[in-house]
């Protein structure tokens, strides 16, 4: 049952204008190419632990419940305060919720329902009762400047949920959910080797390496054909025809791909939800941000049929069914 959301991004916006005086980019390509408007950008001193923290205090503030009441803390994120140790046991600490369970998922754009189904797992195997489910991103850390083609895409952010125990009737419950990978695909959505350097250090020798890098174009269709894949999947297990879909909420990777995917699985392009334009791509805090925003609108309600999906590094993928609960707004 999800029981609360909510979410945070960083206060400083990057618009596609300020884009096109750094470099060789326009608004109108931006926009054509992936729907982007504007993204969120994280300034230094900022960590992907600090967006989680605000989107998981407004997702427990929704579910009206204090961090005590939660038996553990999953983060989902491609870009973790440090490579070792992770980042939820530091998330948890700062929430105050005690010496509990606290790991990361990493499922790069696919994290959040990566997190989402091991959540539902530690609920059912009776482990724990209410989890955090949080996906966060300092995606903007690990582009590289001199890369167009991806700088453009992606935005800093975090969304989170409150899972809890519930019936499967109950409005709110989690419905069916599957997951994917395919390693063959390992090198088309990647950072090489290291990471990229601290803020105000000098870039190493090979820094290409330690940015992300990704093949666009076979991965555009990839996108296309897993989530439709799998969404499908998730729909008959849920029992759902096309027409009982309310809504889809596809990780926001790019417009044309939430549009292109729409129709490969045969809702209407106007029933599917996003806000890439705003916030851009923001990997494993894509969903929960979108969800958020579109119950914060009101798009959203109590009761409505949502089938979301995800595509990311790995590869990975994944789908799930979900009705929408009656939780407060943040
Ligand atoms: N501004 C202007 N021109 C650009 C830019 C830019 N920012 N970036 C690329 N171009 C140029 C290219 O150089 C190329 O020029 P050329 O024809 O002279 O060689 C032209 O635009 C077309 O480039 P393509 O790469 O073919 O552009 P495409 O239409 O495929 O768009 C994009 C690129 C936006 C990356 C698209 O392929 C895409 O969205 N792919 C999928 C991304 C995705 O789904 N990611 C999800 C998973 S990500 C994750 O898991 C972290």
């Amino acid at each position: 049952m999800v029981a609360g959301i909510g979410s945070c991004l960083p206060s400083r916006c990057v618009t596609n204008a300020e884009l096109e005086r750094t470099m060789d980019t326009s608004d109108a390509w931006i926009r054509a190419r992936t729907g982007i408007a504007q993204r969120y950008v994280a300034d230094d001193g900022t960590r992907t632990s600090d967006l989680a923290v605000g989107a998981a205090e407004r997702a427990l503030k929704s579910a009206r419940l204090t961090p005590d009441a939660i038996d553990a803390v999953i983060v989902a994120t491609t870009t973790p305060d440090r490579p070792c140790p992770a980042t939820a046991p530091t998330v948890a600490a700062r929430l105050g919720a005690g010496p509990i369970t606290a790991f990361d998922v990493a499922a790069v754009c696919s994290g959040f329902l990566y997190g989402l189904a091991t959540a539902s797992g530690l609920i059912a195997s009776g482990a724990a009762e209410r989890v955090l489910v949080i996906g966060a991103e300092t995606f903007s850390r690990i582009l590289n400047p001199e890369d167009r083609s991806t700088s453009v895409i992606f935005g800093d952010g975090a969304g989170a949920v409150v899972l809890r125990a519930g019936e499967a009737d109950e409005t709110g419950a989690l419905g069916p959910l599957r997951l994917g990978s395919d390693g063959t695909g390992v090198d088309l959505i990647t950072v090489p080797a290291g990471g990229p350097p601290r803020p105000g250090e000098t870039a190493p020798a090979d820094s290409a390496d330690r940015y992300f890098t990704m093949e666009g174009k076979r991965v555009f269709w990839l996108a296309v054909q897993r989530m439709g894949e799998c969404a499908a999947s998730v729909l008959d297990r849920a029992g759902w025809q096309l027409e009982d879909v309310d809504w889809l909420v596809s990780h926001q990777a790019n417009h044309r791909i939430t549009a292109r995917l729409a129709d490969e699985i045969g809702i209407p392009r106007q029933r599917s939800v996003g806000n890439i334009a705003e916030v851009g791509n923001t990997a494993a805090a894509s969903i929960p941000l979108a969800l958020d925003h579109a119950h914060a609108q009101g798009t959203i309600r109590p009761g409505d049929r949502i089938l979301l999906t995800a595509f990311g590094g790995g590869l990975t993928w994944g789908a799930a069914a979900l009705t929408w609960p009656a939780i407060d707004p943040v």
